[in-house]
């Protein structure tokens, strides 16, 4: 049996001159969320796209629920349900009536699609909503509806493209605790894409990072937190930091004094290197007031990847600067 949801090989497309995908590779097993996680413009709904079969690849191959997307379209489209970047429901029909219609389009007897509909709406809690019209509902709602409907015939694989994009805090919450979920008590396997770290972070097994149409990294969490190899302890004294005393340590890389009783320490890991150094300073008898250590994030692996923040703002913003710098001083 194939252990693999998802195979992608090489994926390449073209718009015009655009290359949105530069060879993109990856493989999701059965079971797991594996997310695609990218600035904006990284190529993340293309690549829904063409695994969903709504658009063709430029070249490569891709693979899902064990039929390739571009040879047997219609073995995949039976065996996935997708909520896209942007609503799709219609908003001048009721839930119910969005529901209903979508099983039709998929062959579902009336009385099995009857009780499947009731199950979904119950599991996204939206049973009190069912007659009203999708037009009056809040946006986390609408993308609730989405997901239900996305269940209804029982896919294998789910994709999600951005299922929480402009959402406020709670609303998104919601969602990911159906996602988590959804893991759990069905065997589905969920490929979602997102630029928001912490959804990455919160529901996803493993992650592949794209950007500018290549994946940079892939691993999980953990792992690709891991690739920078380097994390930073904060130690507040009161009185003058004893800093030399620091340098004979075996996991401190660098030690840098940030304020008149504040170092910072970067250590290759942090969980060792912590008792030993604040055992070092209390032989020394320093007397420290307040400890405090930071983890790396998946946007720190960002930056160390590609030299850019994932958030459009903070990277444009950068990259204005850059180009700034670059004018001034280089011509
Ligand atoms: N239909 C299209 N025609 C031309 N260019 C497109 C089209 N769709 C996407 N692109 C371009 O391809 C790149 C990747 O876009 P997209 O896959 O939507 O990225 P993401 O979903 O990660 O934001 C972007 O540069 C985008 O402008
Ligand atoms: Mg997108």
């Amino acid at each position: 049996m194939n252990e693999y949801s998802i195979i992608v090989k090489d994926l390449r497309k073209k718009y015009g001159d655009i290359e949105a995908l530069r060879g993109v590779s990856f493989t999701v097993r059965k079971g797991e969320i594996f997310g695609l996680l990218g600035p904006n413009g990284a190529g993340k709904t293309t690549t829904i796209h063409i695994l969903t079969t709504v658009i063709k690849p430029t070249s490569g191959y891709a693979e899902v629920a064990g039929y390739d997307v571009v040879k047997r379209p219609d073995e995949v489209r039976k065996r996935i349900g997708v909520v896209f970047q942007d609503i799709t429901l219609d908003l001048n029909l009721t839930v119910y009536e969005n529901l209903w219609l979508h099983g039709k389009i998929y062959g579902i007897p009336s009385n099995e699609l009857k009780r499947r509909i009731e199950e979904v709406l119950d599991l996204i809690e939206l049973k009190d909503w069912k007659n009203k019209l999708v037009k009056n509902l809040s946006g986390g709602m609408k993308r609730r509806v989405e997901i239900a409907r996305a269940l209804l015939h029982r896919p294998e694989v789910l994709f999600l493209d951005e299922p929480t994009l402009g959402l406020d805090p709670n609303s998104r919450m919601k969602i990911w605790s159906y996602i988590k979920m959804l893991k759990k008590e069905y065997n589905i396997t969920i490929l979602l894409t997102t630029h928001y770290m912490e959804e990455a972070e919160q529901l996803c097994d493993r992650i592949a990072i794209i950007d500018r149409g290549r994946i940079v990294a892939e691993g999980s969490p953990e792992e690709l937190k891991s690739i920078i190899g380097r994390e930073v302890i904060y130690v507040k004294f009161i009185g003058t930091p004893p800093i030399s005393i620091l340098k004979t340590l075996e996991h401190v890389r660098d030690i840098k004094l940030i304020d008149r009783n504040r170092i910072e320490i970067t250590v290759d890991n942090a969980p060792r290197a912590l008792p030993e150094i604040i055992e070092v300073f209390y032989k020394t008898g320093a007397q420290i007031e307040e400890v405090s250590y930071k983890r790396p994030t998946l946007n720190d692996v960002f930056v160390y990847l590609t030299g850019r923040e994932l958030r459009e703002e903070e990277s444009n913003f950068n990259e204005h600067l850059r180009m700034i710098m670059r004018r001034r001083y280089l011509s």
